[in-house]
């Protein structure tokens, strides 16, 4: 089956703040894998769009950004990155989150980034980290985590990233936001964020990032 020759995924799927980066990176960096991190695909898109003055439903136009997309690994990481992608700072603020958002509803943007993903499944292996990684780009990965946290405990997450990026804001804001945003993933009529069939549900509220990287590990080990 050409399925059986395909690099393996481990896809780590669940809201923002709930630790899916900092966890995909370190798991990646242990198995000696590449690393997916699909939502700085949507807040690229979301950065271009906005920069290039886009209607933020002009399907046309953003399906055109993204025939132009170019992968590469980049500099001292596992993480596969968009030629050209800026700082992670411009990416990381909340207007980029909130585009992202906006454009990630729509379904030709979507079914458009899917070649994009899937070219990101080379050898050894790949941690692919988003909303729907499991349920639609993905759905034969070997290991589904749907990781999770309270809300609280994202929004402080969130708060302390964007500290040590230089970058500030107010817990009360960030929550609101962040569940303004769970809201719209969730509600979104194409892959809406949910756990996949099968997923490993896993709630981090309380857990170390290595913690967390620890278990997903011991379950790969022991399912491989
Ligand atoms: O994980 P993140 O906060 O960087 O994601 C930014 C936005 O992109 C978020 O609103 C959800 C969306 N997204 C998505 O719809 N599907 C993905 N696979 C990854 C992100």
């Amino acid at each position: 089956m050409i399925q059986e020759s395909l690099p393996p995924v481990i896809t780590i799927d669940g809201p923002g703040g709930a630790g899916k980066g900092t966890v995909s990176s370190r798991l990646a960096e242990r198995l000696s894998w590449n690393w997916l991190e699909s939502g700085r695909l949507y807040r690229w898109l979301g950065w271009r769009a906005a920069r290039e003055h886009l209607d933020a439903g002009d399907e046309e136009a953003l399906c055109g950004l993204i025939a132009g997309i170019q992968l590469r690994c980049a500099a001292g990481s596992r993480r596969l990155e968009i030629v050209g992608s800026p700082a992670f700072e411009v990416l990381a603020d909340e207007a980029a989150a909130d585009w992202a958002s906006r454009l990630a509803a729509l379904p030709a943007v979507r079914s458009a980034l899917l070649p994009v993903q899937h070219a990101c499944r080379l050898p050894p292996g790949l941690v692919a980290d988003g909303r729907d990684m499991g349920t639609v780009v993905f759905p034969d990965a070997r290991l589904k985590v749907f990781l999770t946290a309270s809300v609280e405990a994202r929004a402080l997450r969130r708060l302390k990233q964007l500290n040590a990026l230089g970058l500030y804001g107010s817990l009360n804001h960030l929550t609101q936001e962040i569940e303004e945003r769970d809201e719209r993933d969730r509600r979104r009529s194409v892959s809406p964020l949910r756990s996949a069939p099968g997923a490993w549900i896993l709630d981090s509220t309380g857990l170390t990032a290595d913690a967390v990287v620890q278990r997903i590990w011991e379950a790969w080990q022991a399912g491989s």
